[in-house]
């Protein structure tokens, strides 16, 4: 295995709390650059291994990251900082333009720049939009329907524009992420469900119809870390999904795994849109599949909880939008 020298934007956020400490295991120099949103805590012990460091820093100041990358000679960059999902990005246009938008070409360009060999981007299933096609793949136009999604879909056209035999560059677009994190996030469709039935003893589902892709954080950690060498994969973009599964699916997952007798409240909606997404080709392409199901999530989560590693489950920490619009002025700064 080649050992990389990698900068993780974003490395102190749901994905990158789990994604650092493996690349460390695996030998990897890791250095994560974060605004630190949610803290450096999810990351700070990491500080103790050889190789890992810690840069704060926002993707919107062009300055401090070339800072960073003219002390570090980075091979690898990971870039997940983000304002990361639609109702976040719903809050202030003007923030998440600054952030998704320029501070992603930022880093893009930088990266580049520094003679970074290879650029794996965190873009998103969402960039699809609504489908009617029952096999949502790679190589449908974006149709994305929001601004977080938007962003997402205009970050891979600024990535294509820059690959060349010098810099390759990768956008994997992932479904909802489920599972537990140091820096846990319960804002999400695997993770509300586990919460309620733990700490509320009831699930409530709107609708329940709507079909949803999932993949557990650790597969997706994986198939970061398989990209790292992956050969043959400029240019290309990567759906990342373990199932297609309905919100009432998802619910019974749950129920059945925390205790069954609790109950599901269904809340009739109009609103029975659903996503769904074909993840064959990584299969194909290079013979990976996620080994995570959604039942895994659950009961790492339901462990967590039970252990007493999500204090305070109600806190706005766990939930993006709600602690976003509790701090815009952080958000603020460089917008
Ligand atoms: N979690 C999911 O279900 C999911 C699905 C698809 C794609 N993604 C993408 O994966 C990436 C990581 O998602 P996550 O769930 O870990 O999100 P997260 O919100 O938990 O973490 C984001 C991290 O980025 C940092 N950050 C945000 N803006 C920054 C800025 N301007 N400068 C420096 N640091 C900044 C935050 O401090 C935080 O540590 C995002 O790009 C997200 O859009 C996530």
């Amino acid at each position: 295995m080649n050992r990389h020298r990698i900068l993780v934007t974003g490395g102190a956020g749901y994905i990158g709390s789990v994604l650092c400490p493996r690349l460390v295991q695996e030998g990897h120099e890791v250095c994560v650059y974060d605004g630190f949103f949610f803290g450096r805590k999810p990351v700070s012990d990491l500080l103790q291994k050889p190789g890992f460091s810690l840069e704060e820093g926002d993707i919107r100041d062009r300055g401090r990251l070339e800072q960073v990358f003219r002390a570090h000679a980075f091979d690898r960059v990971i870039h997940l900082a983000a304002v990361s999902n639609d109702p976040s990005s719903e809050l202030d246009a003007d923030i998440t333009r600054s952030v998704n938008l320029e501070g992603t070409r930022n880093v893009m360009e930088l990266a580049r720049q520094a003679g970074v060999a290879r650029f794996l981007y965190a873009s998103s299933a969402s960039v699809y939009g609504l489908r009617e096609e029952s096999r949502v793949t790679e190589d449908l136009e974006l149709q994305p329907l929001t601004l977080y999604a938007r962003y997402k879909g205009e970050g891979e056209e600024i990535l294509s524009g820059l690959v060349g035999r010098d810099f390759e560059g990768v956008s994997v677009r992932s479904a909802t992420v489920c599972g537990m994190s140091p820096r846990l996030r319960l804002d999400l469709t695997v993770n509300i469900l586990t919460h309620q039935a733990i700490c509320r003893r009831k699930i409530s589902v709107f609708g329940g119809d709507q079909v949803r892709p999932n993949v557990h954080v650790r597969d997706l950690v994986d198939f970061y870390t398989l990209l790292l060498d992956a050969p043959g994969v400029s240019g290309e973009a990567f759906n990342v999904s373990e199932s297609n599964a309905t919100v009432r699916e998802i619910a019974e997952i749950v129920r059945d795994e925390i205790d069954g007798n609790i109950p599901i409240e269904v809340t009739p909606t109009n609103d029975n849109r659903s996503y769904r997404l074909d993840a064959s080709k990584v299969t194909r392409q290079l013979g990976w599949k996620p080994g995570r199901g959604i039942v895994d999530a659950v009961r790492d989560l339901a462990a967590a909880f039970a252990d007493g590693r999500v204090p305070e489950p109600e806190s706005s920490r766990y939930r993006n939008v709600a602690l976003m619009s509790e701090k815009l002025d952080f958000w603020r700064r460089f917008a």
